[in-house]
């Protein structure tokens, strides 16, 4: 791309700010500006414009779970379904990792935490820990993919190298970075990082098939014959990872997706809730919800939606190769942004400053026939850290592993 041709790119969408230091640039940062602008997907500032910023959700209605006990009435036929699934080496997992963790101000990839205290327990070793206990059972290692993003990659590639990835056998770990997206302020200008660098960040756990396939991962998918995918988040240090019972029990039900949940705490309780839009599989988060969604029940007294999603699904890879090309929507998020300030000075606010773009795999969930929802024991399996302290925090995830006897 040329100078003229980024003027003009940037006029029409009135972001010309970002070549105010061109004069000052070298000859590299000067074409590493304009690959940026080249690349710059300047549909997604309309959202900001827009003033719900979110796509209007079709008919919602409520959908049920396999529960705990009807888990449990078929639990011997599932768990043999899934050991014999994973033996042939059809399920791979894919670990999320290419999130900032901003809400724990960490400026290390969040699977470098250590939530040990009387010895050192990373959630990265924890996690492989949790994939080494199915790996036991069934004798076959389990192919890895870990997303990463440009930001964190180098950091997590050198953190496994360190810890000798944590003895998972690392001919079946492979990374792959996700794309980025342009960070904005509240005025829908685009932040700058630097005086070449326009300020970008992960766009988003969205992205991550159409990523995998970018790294051309796929090949290697379709080669080692593996047909399902357990997409999983970084940070739930419980999580269970290729669990047997939900391969089985998806597969049993004729199903091409699942997703593991949880019966809600309480009715106003902070997660998207897995429930039907148009008569497919959604997610509806919570803040979408009305006051009578929350909390109308059945007959039995239950909530009508109850169950919440823990980022723990299963996707048949031949589904997601033929929907790979739909767009999916793109969410914007208030984030805390550093950014460099009119006198070129570099600053990390305190507060939210702006906006992230961000697509997001719970909206995959949409695009699927059907999923089953896999009622799990939220004290066993959910144990998410996402902030600083309170809910959901290092805190109340030391305090579930206490009850799983994870020694720490
Ligand atoms: P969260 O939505 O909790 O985001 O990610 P986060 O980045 O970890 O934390 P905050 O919101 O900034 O505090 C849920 C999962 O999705 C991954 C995260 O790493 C986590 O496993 N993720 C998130 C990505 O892989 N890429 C992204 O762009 C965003």
């Amino acid at each position: 791309m040329t100078l003229e041709q980024a003027k003009k790119k940037l006029s029409a969408v009135g972001q010309e700010h970002l070549l105010r230091y061109w004069d000052e640039l070298d000859e590299e940062q000067r074409s590493y500006l304009l690959e940026q602008i080249e690349e710059l997907d300047t549909d997604l500032l309309q959202l900001v414009q827009d003033e719900s910023g979110e796509t209007p959700r079709g008919k919602l209605e409520p959908l049920g779970a396999l529960t705990i006990d009807e888990i449990q009435k078929n639990r011997h036929r599932y768990e043999s379904v899934g050991i014999q699934t994973l033996k042939e080496r059809r399920v791979g997992a894919v670990l999320l990792a290419g999130g900032q963790g901003t809400r724990l101000g960490l400026d290390k990839p969040k699977g470098m935490l250590n939530v040990g205290v009387e010895r050192e327990l990373y959630l990265f070793g924890q996690l492989i820990q949790n994939m080494l206990h199915v790996v036991d059972k069934t004798g076959k290692w389990i192919p890895l993919f870990i997303m990463t993003s440009e930001k964190n990659h180098k950091d997590t590639v050198d953190f496994f190298e360190e810890k000798g990835y944590f003895g998972y056998e690392r001919k079946y770990v492979y990374f792959f970075v996700q794309k980025m997206a342009p960070s904005v302020g509240y005025d829908g200008k685009i932040f700058m990082e630097e005086k070449y660098k326009i300020s970008s960040s992960p766009n988003g756990n969205g992205g991550w098939f159409i990523s995998l396939e970018k790294a051309g991962l796929l090949d290697k998918i379709s080669e080692m014959g593996v047909e399902w995918l357990n997409v999983f988040s970084v940070d739930n240090v419980l999580q269970k990872i290729a669990d047997p019972v939900f391969v089985g029990a998806v597969i049993e039900n004729g199903c091409v997706c699942g997703s593991k949940v949880v019966a809600k705490a309480d009715p106003n309780e902070r997660v998207g809730v897995l429930c039907l839009e148009d008569g497919k599989p959604s997610i509806v988060e919570y803040y979408e919800m009305t006051d009578e969604m929350i909390h109308s029940r059945d007959e039995e007294g239950k909530l009508l939606y109850n169950y919440g999603v823990i980022l723990n699904y299963l996707f048949n890879v031949e589904v997601l190769t033929r929907i790979m090309n739909q767009n999916l929507p793109n969410h914007i998020v208030e984030k805390k942004i550093p950014y460099i300030n009119d006198n070129a000075e570099y600053v990390k606010p305190e507060e939210p400053n702006g906006y992230k773009f961000e697509t997001l795999v719970l909206d995959m969930i949409h695009m699927m026939d059907n999923c089953l929802s896999f009622e799990v024991i939220r004290d066993r399996e959910f144990a998410p850290i996402k902030n600083a302290t309170g809910v959901d925090s290092l805190e109340s995830a030391r305090e579930l592993m206490k009850k799983n006897g994870i020694e720490f």
